[in-house]
């Protein structure tokens, strides 16, 4: 029995009740974007209809409404993801913006050659080609944690490529293709311990487990707000308190100043100081909506809910032939994403076979490229859950692809 009345929430998705080719949607393509409920919908038209204006600069209602608004969701997100303080909390455009931020702010600030960034073989582009970036403008070098067969992190290689030169740690929480959890709390323990900060990408947990950044004692965590029920156009950065404030500033312009002379400047207040030019409030604001209709959920029944349909979708696509199936096979190691592929069948050829069916999956690389080549692959398919996902979606789902088993037959027996 799912801990999440779906039916109910259902109701609340408007998009849930169309049909593509001629049958239901079966949407479970999660992990690249989530649908959005009406009231977040709602909260952007209400937005438009009775209150836009700039915020933080006018003295007008319509603009002390906005700010207000805009604010309060800044305290929503600090408490949705246990932050000591709403200042914490910066808004980006997502959460790639959220880690070039840190590569631009701290990265170019701190980091000296011959300095190392130790991240994972199973990150997305997003945590892998900013520090690309600033190890070529800084002469730092990257270092690549390993995962074993069944994609969980190999401890052993973190703790000995953990070194002296180790200043920053950046590691998915949960990656977008194998759903491995990552053990980021004892990630950070023994980074902190040898001098390391640790940046958590946390893409695809924030929106599916309940995350608290103080307890995880992370330094950085980065999410965006359209992977939660959110619009797209916004992405979170926490800090732990201090960071921000010793960092530079990102972007330069308006807003984040606060004395401009002709040839220098100050700097805002933190938060602000990383927020230049005019935010994207009413999508904020909405984001606000989607915060709380998750915790009107509660963070523990999206968690039990994508576990139940996880382990019921491993266990009937185990059943069809061919199909290899990637990541952990325990469902506690593991989030609500199952990347899969079906013998030498091209895996674009099965989403689309899946899509005839009203099926939407992803196919493709997921920006990790790395990962693929250490699978052996050159993509997979990837059906990933939320919410509103319901068990017979995943019979749906593996209906489509038992029949691309039939239909490319040929193909699919080669391997
Ligand atoms: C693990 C992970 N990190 C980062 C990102 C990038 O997110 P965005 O495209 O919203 O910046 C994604 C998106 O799929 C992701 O899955």
């Amino acid at each position: 029995m799912s801990s999440i009345d779906v039916r109910r929430v259902r109701e609340d998705f408007p998009i849930l009740a169309r049909s593509v080719h001629g049958r239901p949607l079966v949407y479970l393509d999660n992990a690249a974007t989530t649908q959005k409920p009406r009231s977040v919908i709602d909260a952007l038209v209400h937005y438009y209809e009775n209150y836009n204006a700039n915020i933080h600069r006018g003295l007008h209602t319509l603009s002390e409404e906005a700010t207000a608004r805009y604010e309060e969701v800044r305290l929503k997100t600090a408490r949705f993801i246990g932050a000591p303080a709403s200042q914490s909390i910066v808004f980006t455009r997502n959460t790639t913006e959220a880690i070039n931020l840190v590569a631009h702010a701290w990265g170019r600030k701190y980091l000296r050659p011959g300095d190392e960034v130790l991240l994972t073989i199973m990150e997305h582009h997003s945590n892998l080609i900013p520090w690309q970036l600033l190890a070529r403008n800084t002469g730092a070098k990257l270092r690549f944690v390993d995962i074993d067969d069944e994609g969980r992190l190999l401890w052993d290689d973190f703790e000995r490529l953990l070194g002296p030169r180790t200043r920053l740690v950046s590691v998915t929480h949960m990656s977008n293709v194998l759903g491995t959890i990552n053990p980021v709390k004892d990630i950070a323990e023994l980074a902190h311990s040898r001098g390391a900060l640790v940046l958590v990408d946390g893409a695809q947990s924030v929106p599916h487990l309940p995350v608290d950044a103080g307890a995880l004692d992370c330094d950085f965590l980065a999410f965006s707000a359209h992977k939660m029920l959110g619009p797209t156009g916004v992405g979170v950065l926490y800090a732990r308190p201090g960071l921000l404030e010793e960092m530079d500033p990102f972007l330069g312009g308006g807003e984040m100043i606060s004395r401009v002379l002709l040839e220098e400047s100050t700097w805002n207040d933190v938060p602000w100081k990383y927020e230049a030019g005019t935010p994207n409030i009413a999508d904020v604001i909405a984001f606000g909506a989607a915060i709380e209709y998750l915790e009107g959920l509660g963070m523990d029944a999206v968690r039990a809910h994508e576990k139940e349909i996880t382990a019921y979708a491993l266990r009937a696509l185990a059943k069809v032939p061919q199909v290899v199936v990637y990541g952990p096979r325990d469902v506690d190691a593991r989030g609500g994403v199952v990347a899969f592929n079906l013998g030498d069948l091209h895996p674009h050829d099965l989403g689309t076979v899946l899509d005839r069916y009203g099926v939407a999956v992803r196919a493709g690389h997921h920006c990790a490229q790395p990962l693929m080549r250490r699978l052996g692959c050159v993509a997979t398919a990837r059906a990933s859950f939320y919410v509103y996902n319901r068990l017979d979606e995943v019979d749906a789902l593996v209906e489509g692809v038992a029949e691309a088993d039939r239909f490319f037959g040929h193909v699919t027996t080669r391997a």
